[in-house]
């Protein structure tokens, strides 16, 4: 009889037709047992109970095991991967489906999420990078919220272009030390941008593989609102990112963030943190207003029992800024807003885990996150 070591080895040759590789290397072979007289089972978790391809993996997981020297019968049964599984696997999946080369330089993935769209995640993001980089950390950003971009404004780039290296390779254009790359270089202004699915996928694969990144201690990722196509290809494509919550402090906005984070469990990615912005409305004087209530940020980070990172008032200058395509972290880092931003990335560098033995030691210091 051929030991179960023995079997699991017959069995790499069986590959999922879907996902193009072995189900050992999957690991979606859940037991094998051995009983009396050369009968074997062999049970193979599926990504869904209702999966087409059972009947393939039937025959061709018979196949493989009935070829062992004194098998005489193969009893191949079913289950469903638990959650947990399917995300290891979509991990494996992942890591894989970009080649070995891609990101390897770049030591943080951060996705800024929120439920819905307005509520300053592009503002944050562009002023997030600017903060990471007065701190000494080399940083980039990539737009992926390809049906409404804004960074390309925001950074003070919309007119510009990346070009091409010789490797055939895009060159992120520099804002102020920051790598940038969006879709908004390559369509012209305010044309609406329809791609869906595959088309989709591949364009968010080639922002990330064909795209010249470089180190980078961080790689900011400004996601689409809500919780759609991109979010999950980009989960896929990047299973160490983490993921931060923008949320308004109102209740309602609070529950609508909650839907954010609730996909980022689902497809494993790691909850890093809340930012609360529009928290307040701060006047040039001084004068604090809590026109959208309070408390909401703190409420999401409590409840999803992660830090919550800043509190950004609604500033004017901040407005203005992003408007005029500078972060106002770098035009005037008291402004109250830019004052909370700063804080907040602090707070990633401080959340960030200390940079890989292989990478170069990082810029300047990680300072401890205030309050
Ligand atoms: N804290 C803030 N203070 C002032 N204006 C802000 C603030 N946050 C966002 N804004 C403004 O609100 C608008 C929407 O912000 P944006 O970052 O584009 O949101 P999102 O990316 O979530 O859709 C922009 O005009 C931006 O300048
Ligand atoms: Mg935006």
């Amino acid at each position: 009889m051929p030991t179960v070591e023995e079997i699991r080895k017959a069995l790499e040759v069986v590959i999922d037709p879907e996902l193009h590789r072995s189900i050992v290397e999957l690991d979606m072979i859940r037991r094998i047992e051995l009983g009396a007289d050369g009968e074997v089972s062999v049970t193979v978790s599926l990504t869904t109970a209702g999966c087409p391809i059972r009947g393939h993996f039937q025959s061709s997981v018979r196949d493989a095991v009935m070829g062992l020297d004194g098998v005489r019968s193969v009893n191949v049964d079913f289950d469903v991967l638990s959650d947990e599984q399917k995300s290891a696997l979509q991990r494996t999946l992942g890591r894989n489906d970009l080649p070995a080369g891609a990101l390897a330089l770049v030591e943080n993935v951060v996705c800024v999420g929120s439920g819905k769209g307005g509520v300053g995640k592009s503002t944050l993001t562009a002023n997030l990078a600017a903060a990471l980089a007065g701190e000494g950390r080399r940083v980039g950003v990539l737009d992926a919220d390809v049906w409404g971009y804004s960074i390309p404004r925001m950074l003070g780039l919309a007119a510009e272009r990346p070009a091409v290296s010789a490797e055939r390779k895009i060159i992120p254009l520099d804002a102020n030390g920051i790598a940038v790359m969006s879709i908004g270089f390559f369509v012209p202004e305010d044309s609406a941008v329809v791609w869906r699915g595959p088309m989709l996928h591949k364009a968010l694969k080639q922002f990330l593989e064909d795209v010249e990144w470089g180190a980078l201690d961080f790689l900011l990722i400004d996601l689409p609102p809500g919780t759609g196509d991109v979010s999950m290809t980009l989960a896929q494509l990047l299973p160490q990112a983490s993921f931060v919550i923008v949320t308004t402090p109102q209740p309602a906005a609070q529950r609508v963030a909650r839907r954010a984070a609730e996909m980022a469990h689902k497809v494993s990615l790691e909850i890093s943190g809340v930012i609360e912005n529009m928290a307040g409305f701060v006047t040039p004087d001084g004068e604090r207003y809590a026109i959208f209530g309070e408390g909401g940020g703190q409420a999401l980070a409590d409840e999803l029992d992660v830090p919550l990172l800043g509190r950004v008032p609604l500033t004017m200058p901040l407005r203005a800024a992003s408007d005029a395509g500078v972060p106002l972290v770098v035009e005037n880092p008291d402004d109250p807003a830019s004052q909370a931003i700063r804080h907040a990335a602090r707070g990633l560098i401080a959340l960030a885990p200390p940079p890989r033995p292989s990478a170069p030691a990082p810029v300047g210091m990680a300072l401890p996150m205030a309050g």
